[in-house]
C-alpha cells in the first residue's frame, strides 16, 4: 500500500480503500461532525460508524459538510455501518437497515456488518445461530435492493463463521487487531476463505500507545507509535481504522507511507505478549 486511496479487493471484485476513519466512542453531535469532515479533508476516503456508537446522525452530517468542503461526490467515499444485537432478527434488521440509512442521510452504504456474532441473551440453546443467519439474509436482500453494496461480519470467530448459511459470502470480518492482539488464527482463516480482515481499534484504544518497547522502535523509525500501529496493520494484511477527535492526530495517524517496519521488528512486534486486549468477548461474554 502506498497511499490512502489504495484499496483492498473483496473476492466480488469490489474494493475498500486500505486505511479507513474509526468513530467508535466519538461523542455524538459537533465532535463527531467536525472530525468526520476533517478526516474527509485530511484525505480519509473510508468512514466507519454503527448503530451502537449512537453518532450515525452527527456522521452522516459530516460526511455531506466533508464531502462538499473537499468538493467530493458520494461514490468517492467508503460508509460502513453495522447491525447491532438488538436489531437480530429478519425484520427487525429489515426495519433497522432503512433506519441506519435515514439517520446517515444516504441511499446506500458501502459495507453492512453484523456487528457481534454472539449477545450475552443469544447464548442460551445457540439462539445466535438462528439470529444470525435471519439477519444474513435481509442484508443480502438488502444488497438485492440496492442499499447496502457489500455485506460482511464483525468479530465473528473462525466457528461463528462457519454456523453462518449464505446465499452471498461475506466480503470481510472486522476484528480487535493491534500491536499486543493479533488473533492471528482468525486472520489466517479469513485470508483462507477470501474474507477481508479489518482491524478495529488498531491503536489498543490508545492503551498500547505508551507502551516502552513500542516507543523505542516508533523512535528508531522517526514516527509515533500511532503511526507504527497503523503502518504494522497495513503490513500484517489488514485494514486499520484509527480514531481520534482531534484534527492533527487524524492527519498523522495518515502519514504511513514513507516507512517500512523491517521483517525483523515486525516479528518482534508479532511476539510481544498481549497487550491492550478490550475484554470484549464474540463468544457473548461481554462486559457491557
Ligand atoms: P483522541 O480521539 O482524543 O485523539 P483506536 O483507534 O485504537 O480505537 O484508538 C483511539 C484512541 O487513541 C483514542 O483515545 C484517541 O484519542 C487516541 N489517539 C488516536 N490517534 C492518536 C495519536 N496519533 N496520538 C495519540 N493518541 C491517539
Amino acid at each position: 500500500m502506498k497511499s490512502l486511496t489504495d484499496v483492498y479487493t473483496f473476492y466480488n471484485g469490489s474494493t475498500i480503500p486500505c486505511v479507513g476513519y474509526g468513530t467508535w466512542r466519538t461523542p455524538d453531535g459537533d465532535v463527531a461532525r467536525e472530525s468526520v469532515k476533517q478526516a474527509i479533508l485530511a484525505g480519509y476516503r473510508h468512514i466507519d460508524t454503527a448503530a451502537v456508537y449512537r453518532n450515525e446522525v452527527s456522521v452522516g452530517q459530516g460526511i455531506a459538510e466533508g464531502l462538499a468542503a473537499a468538493g467530493l461526490k458520494r461514490e468517492d467515499l467508503f460508509v460502513t455501518t453495522k447491525i447491532w444485537c438488538d436489531k437480530k432478527g429478519y425484520e427487525s434488521t429489515k426495519v433497522e437497515i432503512q433506519a441506519c440509512l435515514d439517520r446517515l442521510g444516504l441511499t446506500y452504504v458501502d459495507l453492512l456488518l453484523i456487528h457481534w456474532p454472539i449477545a450475552t441473551a443469544e447464548k442460551a440453546e445457540d439462539a445466535w445461530i438462528k439470529n444470525n443467519n435471519e439477519t444474513w439474509r435481509a442484508m443480502e436482500e438488502a444488497v438485492d435492493e440496492g442499499k447496502v453494496r457489500n455485506i460482511g461480519l464483525s468479530n465473528f470467530l473462525p466457528r461463528h463463521i462457519e454456523a453462518l448459511d449464505c446465499r452471498i459470502k461475506p466480503v470481510s470480518d472486522q476484528l480487535e487487531i493491534h500491536p499486543g492482539y493479533l488473533q492471528e488464527e482468525a486472520v489466517s482463516y479469513c485470508k483462507e476463505h477470501g474474507i477481508v480482515v479489518q482491524a478495529w481499534s488498531p491503536l489498543g484504544s490508545g492503551v498500547v500507545l505508551g507502551d516502552p518497547f513500542l516507543n523505542e522502535l516508533a523512535a528508531k523509525y522517526g514516527k509515533s507509535v500511532a503511526q507504527l500501529c497503523v503502518r504494522f496493520c497495513l503490513q500484517y494484511g489488514v485494514n486499520p481504522l484509527p480514531k481520534s477527535v482531534h484534527a492533527d492526530r487524524i492527519l498523522a495517524n495518515t502519514e504511513v507511507f514513507d516507512f517500512e517496519i523491517s521483517e525483523e521488528d515486525f516479528e518482534a512486534i508479532r511476539k510481544m505478549p498481549q497487550l491492550g486486549f478490550s475484554g470484549n468477548d464474540p463468544d457473548g461474554n461481554l462486559p457491557f
